[in-house]
């Protein structure tokens, strides 16, 4: 299937950052692309680059958390090229807060969002993937996804989550010829920071009303260290480098980290015990020295 016919590709979140430049990377790269958003009016800019340089990329509207969107997109495909070769999970946001001040719900649509909705994209696919005896599957995970890191609890866990799923799914379909993996991005300039959630009743400084909230003055410093530490982030196409390598490699590795950042403290983990690293952590996360 991989050699005969051109590759087709389905990915998430195609509207910004990581998943804007993966479309286009893959469909620069000869692989037929349907880039996919929630709202279709972001989709000129990418639709602009495909017209102007002539690439196989079609724009289509799947909302991850939404399940007649993702059958409707996985028809419409396997209706026009009967086939989907490669699958991206990009999809994702965070919600930050201290798990104390974070309601239910808004965990609950977090993992909607950053695990089920990947869980049924991957769903989807694999009968069609079996058939076809050959797949691969591609999830952007994080750093976070290896690493806690404070207020962050309900994103690092989505991304926990997501590491133990696809290190167990990859010896299930591995004798289908599918192989599946990680990308794990250390900070990556995107629109990731304004995109992030706060929870609704978390207590900062601006709302605090004298309320004393414990957490105020670490999520204090950690909001202000954000901003900072995204503007030194690595750029969205290396992810999208990784993205291309693990799609055009024969037998893709489990993992593939992305940029120094993550290299580095990845380096450190495996050579750090669990108290030293947590100190690592805080300098990091709270703008003090960077690991
Ligand atoms: N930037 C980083 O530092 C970093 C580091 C590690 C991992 N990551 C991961 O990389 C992935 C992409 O993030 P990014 O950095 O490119 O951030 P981004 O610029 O904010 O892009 C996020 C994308 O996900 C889309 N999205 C959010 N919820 C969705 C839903 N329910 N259905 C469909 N699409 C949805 C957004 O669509 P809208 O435009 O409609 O909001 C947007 O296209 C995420 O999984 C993130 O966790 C990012």
């Amino acid at each position: 299937m991989k050699n005969e016919q051109q590759q087709i590709a389905l990915i998430t979140g195609s509207s910004s950052g990581i998943g804007f430049e993966t479309s286009l990377r893959l469909a620069r790269n000869g692989i037929y692309t349907y880039a996919t958003m929630r709202n279709l009016g972001k989709s000129n800019e990418i639709l602009d680059y495909a017209r102007k340089d002539n690439l196989s990329l079609k724009v289509l509207r799947l909302d991850v958390t939404d399940d007649e969107s993702i059958s409707g997109v996985i028809d419409k495909i396997i209706g026009e090229k009967s086939r989907i070769n490669i699958l991206v999970n990009n999809a994702g946001y965070s919600l930050l807060g201290p798990l104390e001040q974070l309601h239910i719900d808004e965990i609950k649509e977090e993992f909607e969002t950053n695990f089920f909705g990947i869980i049924k994209l991957i769903q989807s696919v694999l009968p069609i993937m079996r058939k076809q005896g050959y797949g691969r599957i591609i999830n952007v995970s994080s750093l976070a996804g290896r690493i806690g890191f404070p207020l962050s609890s309900a994103y690092v866990s989505s991304k926990f989550a997501l590491e133990g799923l696809v290190e167990s799914l990859r010896y299930e379909v591995q004798p289908f010829g599918i192989h599946i993996c990680l990308i794990e991005p250390g900070v990556i300039k995107t629109n990731f920071v304004n995109n992030m959630k706060l929870g609704k009743n978390v207590i900062t400084s601006s709302n605090s009303n004298n309320d004393n909230s414990p957490y105020v003055e670490v999520l204090q410093k950690r909001i202000s260290a954000f901003k900072p530490r995204f503007k030194k982030g690595s750029s969205a196409g290396e992810v999208a480098d990784m993205v291309l390598k693990a799609v055009t490699s024969d037998i893709p590795k489990a993992r593939y980290l992305v940029g120094e950042d993550a290299l580095k403290m990845m380096g450190k983990r495996k050579i750090t015990a669990d108290e030293e690293f947590a100190k690592l952590v805080m300098n990091s996360v709270l703008g003090r020295d960077s690991p």
